[in-house]
């Protein structure tokens, strides 16, 4: 079953029920900045994307305390590095708390026992340190230096890869 709990957070799939609280950061130009998505305009399209996800393996984070839903994030097999690769973005109202790390390492850990992952992957913008720093905390090894495009073309940018192998 796809739910991951830890200290904080309960991580699962998210639904069309997410919407407005997606939508705050989806929807946000800050969050938005260095994703290869482009932001979005509208709940509407917050809707669209999330009725799309099926059984991707893309979680939710969901606050404890509250039951909100503050970010998502992925892990994806990418043939081209025959790896998994981790993805995150979060409600800017709630950077600096830990959150990011503390969903990536869970699901680093669920693609270990659930998918057999063993080789993963994670890149980031390389002037978005912050990302950097979750991708660091999480055990990723710095592999080179490259670049990635917005899924639409239309930026271009320097990025950081990094590598990590399980046993
Ligand atoms: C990337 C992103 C998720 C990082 O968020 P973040 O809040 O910096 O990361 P975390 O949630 O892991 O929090 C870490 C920070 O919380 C602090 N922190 C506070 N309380 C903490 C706690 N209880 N446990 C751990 N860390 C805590 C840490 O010291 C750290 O601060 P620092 O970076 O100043 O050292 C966020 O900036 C974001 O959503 N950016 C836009 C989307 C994006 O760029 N995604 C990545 C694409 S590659």
């Amino acid at each position: 079953m796809k739910r991951i709990e830890t200290e904080r957070l309960i991580l699962r799939p998210l639904t069309v029920a997410d919407a407005e609280e997606v939508f705050l950061w989806a929807g946000d130009p800050v969050v938005n900045r260095y994703m290869p998505y482009p932001v979005h305009q509208s709940v509407e399209q917050t809707k669209q994307w999330l009725s799309t996800l099926g059984d991707k393996d893309e979680f939710g984070f969901c606050l404890k305390e509250t039951g909100q839903v503050i970010g998502s994030g992925s892990i994806k097999y990418v043939e081209e590095y025959d790896a998994y690769e981790l993805g995150y973005n979060l409600n800017r109202a709630f950077w600096g708390k830990g959150y990011a790390t503390e969903a990536a390492k869970a699901m680093l850990q669920w693609a270990y026992e659930q998918r057999n992952a063993r080789k993963f992957m994670a890149r980031h913008v390389t002037k978005n340190t912050s990302s950097g720093n979750v991708i660091r905390k999480c055990g990723f090894q710095f592999s080179h230096y490259g670049q990635y495009s917005r899924y639409d073309g239309s930026e271009t940018f320097d990025a950081t890869y990094y590598t990590m192998q399980m046993k």
